[in-house]
């Protein structure tokens, strides 16, 4: 793509840079001097974004949670007898819940939970502190019978530790949230997370599936823009944190499907050409017209792609739930061999 001007990013001088130098600052440095420019997703999930997600979720073109939702409703208690393989009721369970925001559909599993085993341990991960206080608040109901040890720690670029557990335990990571991550990420998410876990422990897993364009773009690209706030927001939280100057009247939402990479992409697109001062990251931005920002890859899945990238963290598919449209599956997968933990701590307690 040929460009009118040099689109490099220009630095600003150190005594202009704003106070937020932070890794917000270093990852908008490193996306927005890229070609193509991109921004990290993570980036989506300040106060306004959270809320907008949620909003998403509640969309009627947005059908992943409450897909979800309703095959966890249909499914709850085999789901947990499958995960239980014929163990006895009885001993505590452990649900440990990858990147659980809200926990609004954990109450189904947990509650199915409670009925087959009794007590049980609800082991929510998020990088967010407000998170995990707003999943203890939705659990509220079943405290009691739910013993919440909240964990924050970012199970995406440091290595998990879970506290040992005497009882199986079942981790959840749900609502596609793994589709977010290209596929050596995810691969290695969730290597990080079998490498805490013991023969006969399991993961259940959300995926949304490959399906119609027409269905998949609406669901990125809703009738009533809220998709496309969530999107912007971006811009406005860099303009809040970073005291950047991005006019958002001068980008448009870009929803698209990627098929050879079975992905639905988000991009940002400049609709004029201009320069965007971001002084909390030391730039200047330069955008031509119709250049884009690429914001988020959100991966669909197929029964065998799902199955590769389990079998290359170290999973075995043992049964799969999905909804009579075949939109949205939930997988139990089986860990197979020995985690590396495990190897580590065998090979450091052998005899000589
Ligand atoms: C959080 N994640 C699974 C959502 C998705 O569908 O990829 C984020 C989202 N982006 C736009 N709409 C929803």
């Amino acid at each position: 793509m040929s460009t009118p001007f040099d689109t490099s990013a220009a630095t600003i001088a150190p005594e202009e840079r704003g106070p937020a130098y932070d890794p917000l600052a270093s990852a908008v440095r490193d996306g927005l001097t890229a070609t193509p420019k991109w921004l990290p997703a993570w980036l989506f999930y300040d106060d306004v974004g959270s809320y907008l997600f949620e909003q998403i979720t509640e969309l009627p073109e947005y059908y992943p949670t409450r897909t979800e939702r309703a095959i966890f409703a249909a499914n709850a208690d085999s789901i947990l007898e499958a995960a239980l393989g014929g163990r006895a009721p009885g001993g505590t369970l452990r649900l440990l819940e990858l990147g659980a925001g809200t926990a609004t559909k954990t109450g189904i599993l947990l509650a199915a939970a409670i009925r087959r085993q009794g007590l049980t341990q609800y082991l929510p991960i998020d990088v967010s502190e407000a998170s995990l206080q707003e999943a203890e608040r939705s659990l509220s109901q079943l405290l009691g019978a739910v013993e919440i040890v909240p964990q924050i720690a970012n199970y995406v670029t440091d290595a998990l530790a879970i506290p040992p557990h005497s009882g199986p335990t079942l981790a959840l990571y749900i609502g596609s949230s793994i589709g977010n991550f290209a596929p050596d990420e995810a691969v290695a998410i969730l290597r990080n997370l079998r490498a805490q876990l013991r023969p006969g422990d399991s993961l259940l897993l959300g995926t949304d599936l490959v399906k119609d364009e027409r269905l998949l773009v609406a669901a990125y690209d809703d009738a009533q823009g809220v998709t496309a706030a969530f999107n912007l927001n971006m811009l406005e939280r860099l303009n809040r944190d970073l005291g950047a100057h991005f006019d958002l009247s001068r980008f448009q939402h870009r929803a698209l499907w990627n098929a050879g990479e079975s992905r639905m992409e988000m991009h940002l697109e400049s609709t004029v050409a201009q320069t965007v001062r971001v002084p909390g990251a030391g730039m200047v931005v330069q955008l031509w017209q119709g250049e884009t920002i690429h914001t988020e890859n959100s991966y669909k899945f197929t029964t065998e792609s799902v199955r590769a990238m389990l079998a290359a963290a170290g999973f075995e598919p043992v049964q799969t739930w999905r909804d009579e449209r075949g939109w949205f599956a939930v997988t139990l997968a089986a860990v197979t061999g020995q985690s590396r933990t495990q190897r580590s701590q065998r090979a450091q307690t052998a005899p000589i």
